[in-house]
Protein backbone atom coordinates (compact mmCIF):
# COMPACT_ATOMS: atom_id res chain seq x y z
CA UNK A 1 0.00 0.00 0.00
CA UNK A 2 3.06 2.73 -0.80
CA UNK A 3 0.38 5.15 -1.76
CA UNK A 4 0.71 8.96 -0.58
CA UNK A 5 -1.96 8.56 1.83
CA UNK A 6 -0.09 6.27 4.01
CA UNK A 7 2.59 8.51 3.47
CA UNK A 8 1.01 11.50 4.51
CA UNK A 9 -0.19 9.60 7.83
CA UNK A 10 3.43 8.46 8.32
CA UNK A 11 4.48 11.58 8.44
CA UNK A 12 1.97 12.88 10.85
CA UNK A 13 2.54 10.18 13.05
CA UNK A 14 6.13 11.72 13.71
CA UNK A 15 4.52 15.09 15.04
CA UNK A 16 2.34 13.32 17.77
CA UNK A 17 2.47 14.16 20.70
CA UNK A 18 2.46 11.23 23.40
CA UNK A 19 4.85 11.51 26.18
CA UNK A 20 2.23 9.74 28.39
CA UNK A 21 0.83 6.80 26.49
CA UNK A 22 4.45 6.64 24.11
CA UNK A 23 2.33 5.57 21.61
CA UNK A 24 2.23 7.39 18.61
CA UNK A 25 -0.57 7.42 15.97
CA UNK A 26 -0.66 9.49 12.68
CA UNK A 27 -4.13 9.28 10.69
CA UNK A 28 -4.53 10.88 6.62
CA UNK A 29 -7.97 11.31 5.79
CA UNK A 30 -8.41 12.07 1.70
CA UNK A 31 -11.30 14.15 1.21
CA UNK A 32 -13.98 13.11 -1.87
CA UNK A 33 -11.52 16.62 -3.76
CA UNK A 34 -8.43 14.66 -3.35
CA UNK A 35 -6.96 16.95 -0.52
CA UNK A 36 -5.46 14.56 2.55
CA UNK A 37 -5.54 15.82 5.94
CA UNK A 38 -3.38 14.48 8.71
CA UNK A 39 -3.71 14.14 12.84
CA UNK A 40 -1.53 12.62 14.91
CA UNK A 41 -2.48 11.94 18.80
CA UNK A 42 -1.81 15.05 21.35
CA UNK A 43 -2.21 14.03 24.79
CA UNK A 44 -2.33 16.37 27.90
CA UNK A 45 -1.38 16.32 31.45
CA UNK A 46 -4.90 15.38 32.44
CA UNK A 47 -5.30 12.75 30.60
CA UNK A 48 -8.50 12.23 28.97
CA UNK A 49 -8.32 15.51 27.58
CA UNK A 50 -6.35 13.76 24.99
CA UNK A 51 -7.00 13.47 21.65
CA UNK A 52 -6.76 10.76 18.95
CA UNK A 53 -5.32 11.14 15.82
CA UNK A 54 -8.34 10.12 13.53
CA UNK A 55 -10.54 13.02 15.19
CA UNK A 56 -7.52 15.77 15.06
CA UNK A 57 -7.74 14.10 10.56
CA UNK A 58 -11.01 14.95 10.83
CA UNK A 59 -11.22 18.17 12.71
CA UNK A 60 -8.70 19.54 10.20
CA UNK A 61 -10.37 18.38 7.36
CA UNK A 62 -13.93 19.85 8.38
CA UNK A 63 -12.31 23.27 9.22
CA UNK A 64 -11.42 23.39 5.68
CA UNK A 65 -14.34 22.75 4.59
CA UNK A 66 -14.20 19.36 3.51
CA UNK A 67 -16.76 17.00 4.73
CA UNK A 68 -16.77 14.03 2.14
CA UNK A 69 -14.00 11.39 2.24
CA UNK A 70 -12.78 8.86 0.20
CA UNK A 71 -10.88 6.96 2.63
CA UNK A 72 -8.80 7.22 6.03
CA UNK A 73 -5.64 5.53 6.60
CA UNK A 74 -4.10 5.38 10.18
CA UNK A 75 -0.51 4.10 11.44
CA UNK A 76 0.91 3.02 14.81
CA UNK A 77 3.75 1.08 15.80
CA UNK A 78 0.91 -2.13 16.98
CA UNK A 79 0.28 -5.13 15.15
CA UNK A 80 -2.51 -6.42 14.84
CA UNK A 81 -2.94 -2.35 13.36
CA UNK A 82 -5.23 -0.69 15.40
CA UNK A 83 -8.65 0.38 14.38
CA UNK A 84 -10.01 3.41 15.31
CA UNK A 85 -11.70 4.31 19.08
CA UNK A 86 -15.12 3.88 19.84
CA UNK A 87 -15.06 7.74 20.86
CA UNK A 88 -13.51 8.48 17.01
CA UNK A 89 -15.77 5.77 14.99
CA UNK A 90 -18.82 7.99 15.99
CA UNK A 91 -17.13 11.00 15.21
CA UNK A 92 -16.54 9.12 11.69
CA UNK A 93 -19.66 8.26 11.25
CA UNK A 94 -21.25 11.55 11.66
CA UNK A 95 -19.43 12.40 7.95
CA UNK A 96 -20.54 8.72 6.49
CA UNK A 97 -20.78 5.14 7.26
CA UNK A 98 -19.09 3.83 4.20
CA UNK A 99 -15.82 5.69 5.15
CA UNK A 100 -13.19 2.85 4.02
CA UNK A 101 -10.22 2.47 6.90
CA UNK A 102 -7.29 1.28 6.80
CA UNK A 103 -4.98 0.49 9.67
CA UNK A 104 -1.36 -0.01 9.08
CA UNK A 105 1.24 -1.50 11.47
CA UNK A 106 4.57 -2.87 11.18
CA UNK A 107 3.48 -6.20 10.61
CA UNK A 108 0.44 -5.53 7.80
CA UNK A 109 -2.59 -3.90 7.38
CA UNK A 110 -6.18 -4.16 8.20
CA UNK A 111 -9.16 -2.62 6.57
CA UNK A 112 -12.94 -1.88 7.19
CA UNK A 113 -15.84 0.12 6.54
CA UNK A 114 -17.11 2.51 9.40
CA UNK A 115 -20.21 0.63 8.97
CA UNK A 116 -18.50 -2.44 9.88
CA UNK A 117 -16.85 -0.66 12.95
CA UNK A 118 -19.74 0.85 14.19
CA UNK A 119 -23.00 -0.67 13.09
CA UNK A 120 -26.51 1.07 13.89
CA UNK A 121 -24.85 4.38 14.68
CA UNK A 122 -26.44 6.97 16.48
CA UNK A 123 -27.03 9.80 13.98
CA UNK A 124 -29.45 12.91 13.85
CA UNK A 125 -29.07 13.19 9.87
CA UNK A 126 -29.52 10.35 8.16
CA UNK A 127 -32.56 7.80 8.06
CA UNK A 128 -34.83 10.56 9.72
N1 LIG B 1 -4.83 6.66 19.80
C1 LIG B 1 -5.07 7.26 18.59
O1 LIG B 1 -4.67 8.41 18.36
N2 LIG B 1 -5.76 6.57 17.66
C2 LIG B 1 -6.13 5.26 17.79
O2 LIG B 1 -6.72 4.69 16.87
C3 LIG B 1 -5.83 4.53 19.02
C4 LIG B 1 -5.34 5.37 20.13
C5 LIG B 1 -4.01 7.38 20.77
C6 LIG B 1 -4.72 7.86 21.99
C7 LIG B 1 -3.56 7.96 22.98
O3 LIG B 1 -2.88 9.20 22.79
C8 LIG B 1 -2.63 6.85 22.55
O4 LIG B 1 -3.00 6.51 21.23
C9 LIG B 1 -2.72 5.61 23.42
O5 LIG B 1 -4.02 5.17 23.53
Amino acid sequence: MGDALLAAATAAREQAYCPYSGFAVGAALEGDDGRVFTGCNVENASYGLGICAERAAVAAAVAAGVRRFRRLVVVAGADPPVSPCGACRQVLAEFGAELVVQGVGPGGTRQWTIRELLPDSFSLTRGA
